[in-house]
């Protein structure tokens, strides 16, 4: 009988696996046979694919083709300036980009975009170079509409030298693997041993995808194949059934600072695993700590008293984790009134702004912008320091709140 029904089950899974392989290629993820990869998700999950294909996840790393290449490489607005012999040029060569040095008017060193980092406000950009990548010195910022330094860097020193390691690509791609594992042929030297930040290109996925956030799906991806009458969902984690905690950390894995991990990378996550088993330290709610605006929104937020005294508030209160964060604010405002509904401000608030407009600029006011102390750049052939802003997650009452 069980004998039976094996056998049974391993001729469908044949004539499964034979029948699918003209339409679903024979596509190999680089993580491993667990995974699908995102394209396959599109045939039943239109929705999150469509948007989410567009979305900055999904190009928190990408090819650095010109479609996606932000930034001028048109004379006049290509041009970065150190001194009056050295300049970098942005240039386009056999449909490659090259940031190039030049000292007096000759050409003294030439590294192409490769990976680039970003899309929303800025965009840092790499080259490979014997299993590395390292950073270009110059990066596109939008809020200058322009190129300026990438930040940390000097406005008067070049310098190709600086890697691009594993942390970045642990929060911006799903996976990168620093394990070289040889042929037997010349076992001597790394065979099955791990050689940190020793990257294989090959195995770089790029931006953060589906499952990234949901964790190997190839079973989900095969159960529902092969019984497509199946509607509640198999063989994958579900957000619903997770708690508050779970939930919160599965963006607090890249959204809550760089602290320091126990593990040996960010990739080993998945969704329903306990962060404190990741990071020496989660951030919590202390008042007296300024973290970056930056990188760090858990950190803020779990400052508010809105997320203390709140038992559901999460990311997903106020984000679709398949959509940017909306553009218009006053769509926030409605989700704040659903916590505040009849808020009363007093008479000096309401003499800065009428009581109409103040119910559509909750954020404005409670959520400023602030600049960041991580990330500042210098232009070209300039002393100023320009900083990054970004609104701040710390929901609260600001002295100057006022538009
Ligand atoms: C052959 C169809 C099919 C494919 C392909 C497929 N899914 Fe699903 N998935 C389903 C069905 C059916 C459900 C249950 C109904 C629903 O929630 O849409 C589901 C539900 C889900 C859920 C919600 C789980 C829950 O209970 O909250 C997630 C997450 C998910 N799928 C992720 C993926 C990812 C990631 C991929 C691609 C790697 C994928 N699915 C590919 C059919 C599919
Ligand atoms: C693997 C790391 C990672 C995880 C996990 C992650 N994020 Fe992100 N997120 C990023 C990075 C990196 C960016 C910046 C992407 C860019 O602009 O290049 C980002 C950007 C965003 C943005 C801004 C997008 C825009 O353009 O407006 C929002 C909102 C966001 N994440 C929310 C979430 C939420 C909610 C979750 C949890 C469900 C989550 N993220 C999980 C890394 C991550
Ligand atoms: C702990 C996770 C984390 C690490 C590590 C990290 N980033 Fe980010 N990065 C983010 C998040 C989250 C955002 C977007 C939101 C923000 O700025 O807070 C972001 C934004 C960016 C942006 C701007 C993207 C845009 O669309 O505007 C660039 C460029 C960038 N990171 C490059 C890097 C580089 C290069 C490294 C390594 C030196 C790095 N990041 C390391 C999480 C991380
Ligand atoms: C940044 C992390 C992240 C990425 C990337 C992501 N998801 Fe999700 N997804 C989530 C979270 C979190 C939920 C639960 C949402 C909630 O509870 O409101 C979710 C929910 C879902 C659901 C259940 C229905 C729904 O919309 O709530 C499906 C199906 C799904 N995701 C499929 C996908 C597919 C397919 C992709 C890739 C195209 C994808 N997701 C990419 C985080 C992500
Ligand atoms: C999930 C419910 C919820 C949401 C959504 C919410 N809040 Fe709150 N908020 C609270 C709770 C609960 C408190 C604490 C009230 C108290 O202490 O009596 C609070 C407190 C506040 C305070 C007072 C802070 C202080 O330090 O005194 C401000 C300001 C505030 N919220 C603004 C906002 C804004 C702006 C939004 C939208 C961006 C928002 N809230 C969204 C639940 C929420
Ligand atoms: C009460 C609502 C609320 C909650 C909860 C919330 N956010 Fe946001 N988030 C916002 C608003 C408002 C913006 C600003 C949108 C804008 O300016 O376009 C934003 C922007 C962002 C951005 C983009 C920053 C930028 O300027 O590019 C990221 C990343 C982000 N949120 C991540 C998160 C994460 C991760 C969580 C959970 C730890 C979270 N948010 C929780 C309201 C919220
Ligand atoms: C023009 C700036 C401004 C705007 C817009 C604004 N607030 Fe306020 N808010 C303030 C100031 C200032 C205070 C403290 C003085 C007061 O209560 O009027 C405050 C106080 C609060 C408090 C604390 C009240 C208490 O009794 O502790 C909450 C909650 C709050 N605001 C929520 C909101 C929400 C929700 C919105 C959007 C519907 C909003 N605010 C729009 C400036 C603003």
């Amino acid at each position: 009988m069980k004998k039976s029904r094996i056998l049974f089950a391993v001729v469908v899974l044949i004539a499964f696996l034979s029948s699918c392989k003209n339409e679903s290629d024979n596509y190999i993820d680089p993580r491993g046979t667990d995974y699908a990869g995102s394209q396959s998700c599109i045939q039943c999950h239109q929705v999150q694919s469509e948007s989410s294909f567009h979305n900055s996840h999904f190009k928190a790393t990408s090819p650095a083709t010109k479609e996606n290449i932000l930034g001028h490489f048109t004379n006049g607005s290509n041009t970065f300036v150190y001194d009056k012999d050295t300049k970098l040029v942005m240039e386009e060569r056999n449909d490659s980009l090259y940031q190039i040095l030049y000292k007096n008017g000759k050409e003294v060193e030439a590294h192409p975009f490769e990976v680039l980092f970003g899309t929303k406000h800025a965009q840092t950009s790499a080259f490979w170079q014997n299993h590395y990548t390292f950073e270009l010195p110059i990066s596109y910022y939008k809020s200058l509409n322009s190129w300026a330094t990438s930040p940390g860097y000097s406005a008067s020193k070049v310098n190709f030298e600086r890697k691009i390691d594993k942390e970045c690509y642990g929060c911006h791609s799903s996976n990168i693997a620093s394990r070289y594992i040889t042929t037997s042929s010349d076992s001597i030297n790394f065979l099955n041993q791990e050689v940190e930040d020793f990257m294989n290109p090959k195995t770089l996925i790029y931006g953060i995808d589906c499952e990234r956030c949901h964790g190997p799906a190839k079973e989900h991806v095969q159960k529902h194949l092969k019984f497509p009458d199946l509607k509640t969902a198999q063989n994958i984690t579900s957000f619903k059934k997770l708690t508050r905690q779970q939930k919160i950390d599965a963006c607090a894995l890249c959204h809550s600072g760089n602290d320091k991990l126990k593990v040996k990378s960010r990739f080993e996550y998945k969704p329903g695993d306990d962060l404190l088993e990741y990071f020496r330290g989660v951030p919590g709610s202390n008042d007296s700590i300024h973290y970056d605006v930056h990188g760090n929104q858990l950190g803020l937020l779990a400052q508010s008293k809105c997320f203390k005294k709140s038992a559901t508030m999460d990311c997903m209160t106020c984000h679709n984790p398949h959509e940017n964060a909306s553009q218009n604010l006053a769509s926030y405002s409605k989700i704040c009134m659903s916590c505040h509904k009849g808020i009363q401000h007093n008479a000096t608030t309401l003499k800065t702004m009428p009581a109409n407009l103040l119910a559509q600029n909750c954020v404005e006011c409670h959520m400023p912008k602030q600049d960041s102390k991580a990330i500042r750049f210098q232009q070209s052939n300039s002393k100023t320091m320009s900083s990054y802003s970004l609104r701040t997650h710390k929901m609260a009452i600001y002295p100057n709140n006022k538009k």
